[in-house]
């Protein structure tokens, strides 16, 4: 595989390298560029791979160039690399919102971008990411795409037109899904449940399900359906959620949450 080169190590920029070094990729074969004098010493000293000191020194010793700054810095990072890309290096931009479109539009010419969006939990190699490939990307290409975000977690791949639906539900989902769980935790300390035992219970439950989920390989609504007795507990709960429209309500959310990941776009 062409060497990495890693632009913004951050939150995710070091969630990756993070994950790439667990993976085996050896700390020759990245290099990254950070604007901040004293986070980069830190990644340096920590992982024991190169910071250089110029994009033209980290693009003439990558084949892949992963850019993770925020969107808002995307104008000036593209900028600064643009003239420097040739038509064997590959941009990956995790960046949301950021179209390839807006990519090439600062670049001016056809250079080869692949849109790669992971979410949080790559911190713990259990990320969700979605690929997307843009004109001109050679399948061994995506292969080596697919193989850098397997490090993180699963990969699934779409069309570029359902990225913001994938940063919303993949990038967003960790905050609506402990936001749900949150609201667990205090139903259990509303009826006296102490703080922490609520959280623990609640969090096993969750476990609990996801596994179960994973193991019979079912659709929700049928396990769902298995804890569901007529005239239960829970057949009383779930007609609660119902008229408060529990499910539409989070259709709405993500759906809210895909709208916005469009808009970012114009920070560029
Ligand atoms: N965090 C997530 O869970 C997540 C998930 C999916 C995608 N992403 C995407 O990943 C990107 C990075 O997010 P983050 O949370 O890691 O942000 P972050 O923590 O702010 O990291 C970005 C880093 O890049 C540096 N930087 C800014 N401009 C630069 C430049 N021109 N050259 C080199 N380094 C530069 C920043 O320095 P300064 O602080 O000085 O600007 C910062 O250290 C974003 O575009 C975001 O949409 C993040």
């Amino acid at each position: 595989m062409k060497k990495i080169g890693i632009i913004g190590l951050g939150n995710m920029g070091e969630a990756i390298l993070k994950a790439l070094l667990n993976a085996n990729y050896k700390t020759e074969d990245i290099v990254f560029y950070e604007i901040k004098k004293e986070r980069a010493k830190y990644i340096e000293e920590l992982y024991r791979i190169r910071c250089l000191d110029s994009y033209g020194d980290l693009i003439r010793e990558s084949g892949y160039i992963i850019v993770a700054v925020k969107p808002q810095d995307a104008r000036q990072t593209l900028t600064g690399i643009a003239p420097l890309i040739d038509e064997k290096k590959v941009i990956i931009s995790v960046m949301a919102g950021i179209k390839i479109s807006n990519i090439l539009s600062v670049t001016d010419r056809p250079i080869k971008v692949i849109r790669a969006m992971p979410n949080i939990c790559a911190k713990v190699g259990e990320a969700a990411t979605g690929i997307a490939a843009g004109k001109g990307i050679e399948e061994a290409e995506l292969k080596d795409a697919r193989e850098i975000f397997s490090c993180l977690g699963s990969v699934i791949e779409v069309g570029e037109e359902l990225m913001d639906a994938v940063t919303a539900l993949g990038g967003s989902g960790p905050a609506f899904f402990l936001f749900f769980l949150e609201a667990m935790i205090d139903a259990g300390v509303k009826m006296g449940i102490p703080r922490e035992k609520s959280k623990a219970m609640s969090i096993q439950v969750i476990k609990g399900t996801i596994k179960m989920l994973e193991e019979e390989d079912v659709h929700p609504s049928i396990l769902r359906e298995m804890v569901t007795s007529p005239g239960g507990t829970t057949i009383t709960g779930l007609t609660h959620l119902e008229k408060k429209a529990f499910k539409g309500s989070i259709i709405t959310a993500i759906e809210k949450a895909a709208k916005r990941a469009g808009e970012l776009s114009s920070w560029l």
